[in-house]
């Protein structure tokens, strides 16, 4: 059980060691075909776990930001304006091979951009939300969000409007056809 501090700072910190492995050395054009699988793989996790992240903040954390920080709106709007952009850049991502140029500048792109939109969440919104959350809405919040990342979308899905109550909707069902859509690439490859 985590508060929804605790459950964000986490994920935040995964990610941020995921891209750093992926940073650590780049593939050059033509290496071996082993080291290139790797790679797609090491991005697929990261789709994935950004996907669940980001699929779960639309559906509870950004209507408590909207509805408890003064602002909250403001903080929501330019938040997932950056999530989106985000969304289309893995979605690009997923088709493409390792190793192709076009492929690490988009994957370049992403790790910038997420890294400034994890930056903006810590350092500009969970502290104000910090000062008007009661703790046991903290933890009723974290614990929501926890448990439906479990279900939750493994694939960007840019063109789906990032509302909440669509996650709570269709979420369990498109996060189900996205891991078995996981699975076929996984075996393909
Ligand atoms: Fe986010
Ligand atoms: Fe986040």
């Amino acid at each position: 059980m985590a508060n929804v501090f605790e459950f964000l700072e986490r994920d935040h910190a995964e990610v941020k060691r995921m891209m750093a492995e992926l940073e650590e050395r780049p593939p050059a054009e033509g290496e071996e075909h082993e080291r290139m699988r790797r790679r797609k793989e090491q991005v697929r996790r990261l789709i994935s776990e950004s996907s669940k992240h980001e699929a779960v903040e639309e559906e509870y954390f950004w209507p408590a930001v909207r509805n408890l920080v003064p602002h909250g709106d403001e903080l929501a709007d330019h938040a997932i304006k950056q999530e989106q952009r985000a969304k289309y850049t893995l979605n690009d991502l997923i088709d493409y091979e390792p190793g192709r140029i076009r492929y690490e500048d988009m994957l370049t792109e992403f790790i910038t951009e997420a890294r400034e939109h994890i930056a903006y969440e810590e350092e500009q919104v969970l502290p104000e939300l910090r000062l008007v959350i009661s703790p046991e809405r903290a933890m009723e919040l974290g614990t929501k969000m926890e448990k439906a990342k479990r279900l939750a979308p493994t694939r960007p899905h840019p063109h789906t409007p990032p509302r909440p109550g669509l996650l709570k909707a269709t979420g369990p069902l498109v996060g189900a056809a996205d891991r078995l859509r996981d699975l076929v690439a996984a075996r393909r490859h």
